[in-house]
């Protein structure tokens, strides 16, 4: 579903991403490890286009997408859960949800995600910036969802979230991701959610990748030590 060839990127003339390669399969969901400022937004942001590639290319179901612009890169299937949220304070949920549709055409997913998310149920008519941290989380991730993505990415969905909630998000995109067949590729520092959701882990060392591994190879402290070690 997505194939990552050499990618090289970064802001100005500082290149974070150094030369990063990877594959998810349909259906598959990759957790993506590392320490704070080793390159992981910068991936995903790469990924959507809003961070300007220096060399390397983007597959996105076989098509190349390398060189398409945030918009088609949407339009084509890329769905973007950014770290913080970022959902609209001012509006209402219901029109948080809007706005996911707008990259899509069609039937309205908005009553579908609604229904795999109840406590948005609620919700609807009030203010973005009126919830609390896990359910603007939610939000975000149905707003995402309701554009219909072929892949998503997810970036530190369990950041300053009470862990009750962190397991609510575990338990539906684990629900989610059988039922709608995602594909996720999912940025997180939480070691538990990660193992809870990933069949492969990827860490990320200075814009590389540095190792590949099962998510029951996180039990061992001795490469938690290693790789995430501080
Ligand atoms: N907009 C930006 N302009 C310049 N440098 C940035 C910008 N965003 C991030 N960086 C730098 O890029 C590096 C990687 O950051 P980031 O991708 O956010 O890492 P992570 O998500 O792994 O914590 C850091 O050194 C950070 O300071
Ligand atoms: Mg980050």
């Amino acid at each position: 579903m997505l194939e990552v060839r050499d990618l090289r990127s970064g802001y100005g003339r500082i290149q974070i991403l150094d030369g990063i390669s990877l594959n998810v399969g349909a259906g598959e969901i990759v957790g993506v490890l590392g320490h704070n400022g080793m390159g992981k937004t910068t991936l995903l942001r790469t990924l959507i286009g809003e961070v300007r590639i220096n060399s390397g290319q983007i597959l996105l179901d076989g098509t190349d997408i390398t060189n398409l612009s945030m918009h088609r890169r949407a339009r084509a299937g890329i769905g973007y859960v950014p770290q913080g949220r970022d959902i609209y304070p001012q509006l209402t949920v219901l029109d948080n949800l809007k706005m996911g549709e707008i990259v899509r055409g069609g039937e309205s997913a908005i009553d579908e995600m609604v229904s795999y998310f109840p406590v948005l149920e609620n919700l609807l008519e009030r203010r973005g910036g009126a919830l609390s941290g896990g359910e603007q989380q939610i939000l975000a991730l149905a707003r995402c969802l309701v554009g219909k993505p072929k892949l998503v990415l997810l970036d530190e969905p369990t950041e300053g979230i009470q862990p009750s909630i962190v397991d609510v998000i575990a338990e539906k995109l684990g629900e989610l991701s059988k039922a709608l067949n995602l594909t996720i590729l999912l940025v997180e520092q939480d070691l538990n959610f990660i193992q809870e959701l990933a069949e492969r882990v990827l860490i990320l060392q200075k814009g590389r990748v540095v190792a590949e591994m099962p998510p029951s190879q996180l039990d061992d402290p001795a490469i938690v030590d290693e790789y995430l070690g501080i």
